[in-house]
């Protein structure tokens, strides 16, 4: 588990560079360690054989040559003067000499390759030195020696760099943990603990972060999640306040629809009037208060954020159409418009009887406002056909074309609407509903020379 943590990940990865590091640094270092461990043994043999050649005679007793010896730690020493080898000192050999190294101008990667070998090596070899330890005096030497102390050397200081690498990795990884910790992990934390809380409950103003973090990169998130709550919060704000507004309205809509039918009753007496000036105006006074009347139904159907779900039956489609015809009849009051169907008789739908009839009813009615506003006549066309798959039903006219405004913002609710006494609902309403069937609504083309709404159903049963 705390290896999943960011800053375990950090420990361990720091543990295992630092480690491959050191390793890589391992090889140089066992060959130096070697090379000067070899030196050292031919500098310490320069010496024992200086006091050999300054001893009368150059020669000394089997005692002082064993002592000599063993100080140096070789076996045996041998000068060259001027390409004249001579044997100074010598013990008796434990075996023959199996390999022979020359120091004097080994390349460095002889040098690893042959501490390498060594370290690997199993037998209790006798190893041939030769070195120059005083540069340029002409002056040569040859030491034997067993190979197995160098060995051992060798594996003691290769332990120790070991011991000092997991030292110095342990106590860098702690380090870079620390670091990571407060310079990451904490401000990732104060980052995911402000989005939950924010999550719980938006409006409380606490849960907004508040930026703090050193790092410019975290800082940075710290400053967009601020911001980014900050405007939800405001949208939610506005939301509540729309939504209470929303309320509002629909229940002043709702009395208002009341009183305003009240009203209407009246316009009946008014009707009846005596006097010609009072009767003439009841017309217009009957326009009005359908129109207000009409508003107020279609904020209210608008209120209620979603439809209900569309009630399936397979009807003919003829009788609904034929309902529109008639209820559209009764509204034609300029007499420009001819209302034609081209419905077959027997062809069945499957949706919500009641929704389908709103929807075709809104479309016609369109049509018709929109060719008795342009002052030409013209003509609304009803027509439908069947595929295996969906029912489309058009409806057509060779009025004017949707203005601009309602081109842009079609089936947007409130927005599209242009004529005077229109609430721009119609076609957001009619959407909806055919949406709530699976299906949907097209503006198939418009312009000059009319408009075509298609409404695309699924054939479900
Ligand atoms: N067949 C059409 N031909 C020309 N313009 C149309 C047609 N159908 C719709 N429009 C335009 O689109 C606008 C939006 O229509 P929509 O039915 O949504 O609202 P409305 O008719 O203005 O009001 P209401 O909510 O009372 O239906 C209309 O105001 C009208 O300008
Ligand atoms: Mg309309």
């Amino acid at each position: 588990m705390f290896l999943k943590s960011l800053s375990g990940r950090f420990l361990l990865l720091t543990i295992i560079f630092v480690m491959i590091a050191e390793i890589l640094i391992f090889v140089p270092s066992i060959a130096r360690f070697r090379f000067d461990y070899l030196t050292e043994r031919l500098e310490r043999s320069q010496i024992a054989s200086l006091s050999v050649l300054a001893a009368s005679n150059a020669m000394v007793d089997a005692d002082l040559e064993d002592e000599l010896l063993s100080n140096a730690g070789v076996l045996s020493i041998a000068l060259r003067r001027d390409a004249i080898r001579e044997l100074v000192l010598a013990l008796p050999m434990p075996g023959v000499v199996a390999e022979t190294f020359d120091l004097r101008d080994a390349s460095a990667w002889a040098l690893m390759r042959d501490a390498l070998r060594t370290l690997f090596i199993q037998d209790h070899r006798v190893i041939r030195v030769i070195g120059e330890p005083v540069k340029g005096g002409g002056l040569q030497i040859e030491a034997t020696l067993i190979e197995t102390p160098l060995k051992q050397a060798m594996l003691d200081y290769g332990r120790t760099i070991f011991y000092l690498s997991l030292l110095i990795s342990v106590f860098t990884a702690a380090l870079l943990f620390l670091a990571v910790r407060w310079f990451i992990v904490r401000p990732i934390s104060r980052v995911v603990s402000s989005m939950v809380a924010f999550q719980e409950s938006p409006e409380d103003v606490r849960s907004i972060i508040v930026p703090d973090a050193g790092v410019s990169e975290l800082r940075a998130a710290e400053t967009a999640l601020q911001d980014m709550q900050n405007r939800i919060a405001g949208s939610l704000k506005q939301k509540d306040r729309l939504a209470q507004l929303g309320g509002a309205v629909a229940k002043i809509s709702h009395d208002l629809r009341n009183m305003l039918t009240t009203a209407q009753l009246f316009t009946d007496r008014i009707e009846m009037s005596t006097d010609p000036a009072v009767a003439k105006t009841a017309p217009k006074l009957v326009n009005s208060l359908n129109r207000a009347i009409n508003l107020c139904e279609q904020t209210l159907t608008f209120g209620k954020a979603e439809e209900a779900a569309p009630n399936l039956t397979a009807f003919r489609l003829s009788e609904i159409v034929g309902d529109v015809v008639d209820s559209e009849v009764l509204r034609d009051t300029g007499g420009l418009s001819e209302l034609v169907v081209e419905v077959p008789e027997d062809l069945e739908v499957a949706a919500d009887p009641e929704q389908l009839f709103r929807v075709i009813i809104n479309l016609a009615r369109n049509a018709r406002q929109a060719i008795e506003n342009s002052g030409k006549a013209g003509q609304v066309k009803v027509s439908a056909s069947q595929n295996s798959t969906e029912t489309i039903i058009t409806v057509a006219d060779n009025g004017p074309g949707l203005p601009k405004k309602a081109q842009d913002n079609i089936f947007k609710p409130f927005q599209g609407g242009t004529r005077r006494e229109g609430t721009g609902l119609g076609l957001a309403i009619a959407a909806e509903l055919v949406r709530g069937h699976g299906g949907r609504l097209d503006l198939v083309k418009t312009g000059e020379a009319g408009t075509t709404f298609s409404i695309i159903l699924p054939n479900t049963a």
